[in-house]
């Protein structure tokens, strides 16, 4: 890695741990005003000094994030469908959404692209995935590929393999995928380091056992959103998972810490 492509890179990572807890708020791309992130701005400023990089889009960015603020951002760059285009077959059907001057010039320290392998269009989205990849390559930016698997596959650890790997293969250096039996070995055959989602919202108990899980097949961290932003209590919920993740607390004692803030 070059010196700028290195130093965004590692301040997406705890420098003590090692891993990361991204905070994902990008979800306005595709499903508009989602619950929890009605007022951006209010739902992400308590959780500000708890977060390694936040992960959201140019115009959340804009009007709902104050520039002065320390963070390292994950820009989104592809989307152009809905939520509504499941419907007819077409959800995450993405291209390109931001230019990577438009990057630079928003200071990302990295950017996200989602590729979907495993539909009638994964051909479209990976060519997409590559350019933004050697666009971002150029000016030293990594790219986080953000991988799913067509309607109807299993989010299992054969087809989350194959598409995180083939996310690597071309590219990315960062990947996020879905949690999954067997972990350890969508981790162990891909290149670059994983991350997991969330996902739906579950309870929190289960949310943190699932962070814990990954953490322990090797992920480096969380990309998560709905988990921690719809949980009853964000600020103590994203303290219970760093806890998980930087400090290899049980879920056990993360939920004991959880519920400990949330009372207090
Ligand atoms: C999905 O394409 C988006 O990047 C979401 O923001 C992401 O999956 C993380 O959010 P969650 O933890 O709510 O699934």
């Amino acid at each position: 890695m070059d010196w700028g492509m290195e130093n965004r890179f590692s301040r997406l990572f705890d420098q003590k741990s090692g891993r990361t807890v991204l905070f994902a708020v990008d979800h306005g791309y595709f499903m508009g005003p989602t619950t929890g992130l009605e007022q951006l701005d209010k739902a992400v400023g308590p959780l500000l000094p708890y977060v390694d990089a936040l992960m959201l889009t140019r115009g959340a960015l804009r009007n709902y994030i104050k520039p002065n603020v320390d963070v390292p951002i994950i820009l989104r760059v592809s989307g152009g469908t809905s939520i509504l285009a499941r419907e007819w077959g077409d959800l995450l059907h993405e291209g390109i959404t931001v230019s990577m001057e438009e990057a630079i010039r928003l200071n990302a320290s990295a950017v996200a692209f989602s590729v979907m392998v495993g539909s009638r269009f994964e051909r479209d989205t990976l060519l997409e995935f590559t350019k933004v990849i050697d666009e971002a390559e150029r000016y030293g930016i990594p790219t986080l590929g953000v991988v799913a698997v067509g309607e109807g596959l299993n989010r299992d650890a054969r087809y989350l393999s194959l598409a995180g790997r083939i996310a690597a293969e071309l590219g990315a250096r960062l990947i996020k995928t879905y949690y999954c039996e067997e972990f350890e070995r969508v981790v162990s055959t891909c290149p670059v380091p994983v991350v997991i989602a969330g996902g739906k919202k579950i309870p929190e108990k289960d949310a943190l056992t699932m962070a814990y899980s990954a953490v322990q097949a090797g992920a480096v961290g969380v990309d998560m959103g709905r988990n921690i932003f719809q949980s009853e209590d964000p600020v103590a919920m994203i303290q219970a998972v760093r806890a998980i993740v930087h400090k290899n607390a049980t879920p056990d004692e993360a939920f004991e810490l959880f519920n400990e803030l949330k009372n207090r």
